[in-house]
């Protein structure tokens, strides 16, 4: 059974490709309306897990569970349908299309499964286009990109680009987003932007979020919770201010550094 409190389960998950393990046994929890975040050096596994949540990965072993759902296995379109979104590490976006067009791809895809469809694909069909345009024009406003919605994505600055996929992502109304590298390649100023979404996200539009990143500061900033990946193992899990005194995890990183 899970827990009141917990999101989402990941439990005593493996997997691996061939000869590599890129998951031994890993177990955390996301708590509602948490900030969690998993750290570890590169090559640790936080790419798998989430490929693993989103159900790209199908794990050797183990259970993830969100709300009351067993979701391992599951199809990435049903994972998205029940409320899990994703960015990832590096930005897939439709580079052709404007900021508002590929927000609007993220609005239509939950329309399409939810209980607006109908309302989308029927003589109504107009209703739920400007439905899909508010909502769309709302996440822009959220994000601060008012001044790029008519721009195409290629045209614009990377950490503007970050932001449109966040956006393009929020547009599926997740209960729980899951953001890989989100401050990747990002310059102090833009980091810091970032910071500021994704505690608005949680704090303001309450979804609960799943940070997945190799630099602790960012993260040891904003997270309420961590868990310490290094190899395919979990190594180290508490509160940030726990977390950076653990000599198992100063070991990883400074070990790390080291190659
Ligand atoms: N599709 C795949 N095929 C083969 N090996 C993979 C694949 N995905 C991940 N791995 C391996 O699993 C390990 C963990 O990778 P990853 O989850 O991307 O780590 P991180 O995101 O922490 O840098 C690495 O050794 C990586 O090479
Ligand atoms: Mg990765």
């Amino acid at each position: 059974m899970v827990e009141l409190s917990s999101l989402l389960k990941f439990e005593d998950v493996s997997l691996s490709f061939g000869g590599i393990t890129a998951l031994k046994n890993v177990s955390f929890d996301v708590k509602e309306k948490s900030i969690t975040s998993i750290i570890g050096p590169n090559g640790a596994g936080k790419t798998s897990v989430f490929n693993c949540i989103s159900g790209i990965y199908s794990p050797d072993s183990g259970n993830i569970f969100f709300e009351d759902a067993n979701i391992t296995n599951m199809r990435p379109n049903k994972i998205a349908e029940l409320g899990i979104a994703r960015t990832f590490q590096n930005i897939e976006l439709f580079e052709n299309l404007s900021v508002l067009e590929n927000i609007l791809t993220g609005v239509h895809r939950r329309l399409d499964y939810g209980i607006l469809s109908g309302l989308f694909y029927s003589s109504k069909a107009k209703k739920g286009e400007l439905y899909a345009r508010k909502e769309a024009e709302d996440i822009i406003d959220f994000l601060e990109i008012e001044e790029y919605r008519y721009s195409y994505v290629m045209s614009l600055p990377y950490g503007i680009q970050k932001r449109v996929e966040l956006g393009r992502a929020l547009a599926l109304a997740p209960k729980l987003i899951l953001l890989d590298e989100p401050a990747a390649g990002m310059n102090n100023e833009e980091t810091e932007d970032i910071a500021r979404f994704i505690i608005d996200i949680n704090e303001e539009l309450k979804i609960s979020v799943l940070l997945v990143d190799h630099d602790m500061n960012m993260v040891t900033d904003i997270a309420h919770e961590i868990t310490v990946l290094n190899f395919g193992e979990k190594i180290a899990d508490g509160t940030p201010n726990e977390v950076i005194e653990n000599s198992s995890v100063i070991e990883a990183y400074v070990g790390s550094s080291k190659k």
